[in-house]
């Protein structure tokens, strides 16, 4: 049989970096507005930032059952992210190896196989080629793993979130996320069996950076102004004006909330010392919203003494949690952020929904979770679009060339303004840049540092 040369030494995966001094385009107060709008820059970050660390892909909720797929992107990089049968979490590239074409057109199923559209190649659900139409036409061995789909090599979970890296060189997953661990423990062990299942998403596209939304992540000082109007709605049947983010509506930087920053771009607003610590008090600031009587009088009559604590597990958690470079946890929501190009953005919130673990709260647990519906619409119907809005309006603005600085000092030079933990963690009051600061130093550290990213096709 005629032999056809295969998995001859590849090509260096990668590009090469764009040739920037990086130090000239980040200082320690500004940053150059061609981070937010240089196309190379984009092209570099696709691999040296979303290829260099841990990138969250999706949540084992999603994929509960043997076969269960769910398709999201890394970077830019289509991938089907499942269970394969026998239980393994694979992150495989939706790209069909015969001509790139994507194999899976769907958001999300459940398959043991997957068959191309275009050629109709079939692959295993671990990646394997499983079989070509009309396979006499080849004179190559289709066994050969050139021939499987592409993966990324290391997916881990932290307590349901399902991470990958195409880094060999990146830490152990926990280690990567370090004292961010922390509030994310917390976050989940307030529910039963300290636990969230993901239900469906709220879908936006905006015309700006991805970077625009990590920015903006732990930013308090825009919340009084850019959001007036959901803070007045929320608020509108309220006397006393202490409902949904209220604590920002005076000087907020006298308010116990603080932000903290904890390493490798990951940080943290944490509003909860606003909130009196005992059941029921979260509910008593939840914002104002069409029906929450029904469900109030409902739950305290079904729950007694235990609704408040029931209330709480429908109001909104008050902290930002987020997971460079893409994974916020607000409220009671996962946002995804998704690059799309230099200039759009996909913003995924995914809803997460109470499980009856304990089997105290009964049927009540679709009423919390009615409730949680409603109270997770609020803010990407209300707030999202006010903080969207800005970000396409920055990236307008930034697109005058000769203007050259985005400015990110707030409090920087204030002595007395930061405390620094023993774990390196930083805390600022809650309406500082310091998050912001620091997270670009990272920045500029990965791009500055290319990694020498791999993919596997062993199966
Ligand atoms: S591109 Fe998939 S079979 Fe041809
Ligand atoms: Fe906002």
């Amino acid at each position: 049989m005629p032999s056809h040369p295969l998995n001859q030494a590849p090509l260096p995966i990668g590009r090469t970096n764009p040739d920037y001094d990086w130090d000239q385009l980040v200082h320690e107060d500004r940053v150059h507005r061609v981070v937010y709008t240089a196309p190379d820059i984009f092209e570099a970050e696709m691999t040296n930032i979303f290829g260099g660390v841990w990138v969250y892909l999706a949540h084992e909720s999603q994929i509960p059952r043997n076969d269960d797929y769910v398709t999201v992107r890394l970077g830019l990089r289509p991938l089907i992210v499942l269970r394969d049968s026998s239980g393994k979490y694979r992150a495989l590239y939706n790209r069909c190896t015969h001509r790139g074409a994507t194999l899976c057109r769907e958001a999300s199923g459940s398959a043991k196989v997957f068959q191309c559209a275009y050629h109709g190649w079939t692959f295993m659900n671990t990646g394997e080629l499983r079989g070509v139409p009309w396979p006499e036409g080849y004179a190559s061995d289709l066994r050969n793993s050139c021939f499987n789909l592409a993966q990324v090599p290391r997916v881990e979970s932290y307590r349901g979130f399902i991470f990958g890296t195409l880094n060999p060189d990146a830490p152990a997953l926990a280690d990567y996320l370090g004292p961010v661990r922390e509030p994310i423990d917390e976050w989940l062990d307030r529910h039963p069996g300290s636990r969230v299942v993901v239900r469906d998403a709220n879908r936006l596209k905006f015309h700006g950076n991805w970077k625009l939304a990590y920015d903006n992540s732990a930013d308090g000082y825009h919340v009084k102004f850019s959001h007036r109007s959901l803070l007045e709605m929320e608020n509108r049947f309220k006397a006393d004006n202490e409902k949904g983010m209220s604590f920002y509506k005076d000087h907020p930087d006298d308010a116990p909330m603080y932000v903290r920053y904890f390493g490798n771009g990951h940080h943290f607003k944490d509003k909860r010392p606003n909130v009196e610590k005992r059941p029921g008090a979260l509910w008593e600031i939840e914002g104002l919203a069409p029906g929450m009587e029904f469900f109030e009088e409902e739950i305290r009559k079904r729950l007694g003494e235990n609704a408040p604590r029931a209330l709480d597990l429908a109001s909104s958690e008050p902290v930002n949690i987020n997971v460079f470079p893409n994974l916020l946890i607000l409220g009671n929501h996962i946002q995804v952020i998704e690059p799309v190009s230099v200039t759009e953005t996909n913003t995924t919130w995914y809803a997460t929904a109470v499980v009856d673990e304990d089997g105290d709260l009964g049927e009540t647990v679709d009423l919390i979770n009615a409730f949680r519906m409603r109270t997770q619409e609020g803010f990407p119907a209300f707030g999202e679009v006010d903080d969207a809005t800005n970000f396409e309006e920055i990236q307008r603005g930034l697109a005058a060339p000769e203007d050259e600085w985005v400015y990110m000092h707030r409090g920087l030079g204030i002595p007395g303004r930061f405390t620094t933990g023993a774990d390196g963690s930083i805390t600022g009051p809650a309406t500082d840049e310091v998050f912001m600061r620091e997270t670009f130093k990272e920045w500029k550290r990965l791009m500055a540092n290319p990694p020498a990213i791999e993919i596997r096709r062993e199966v």
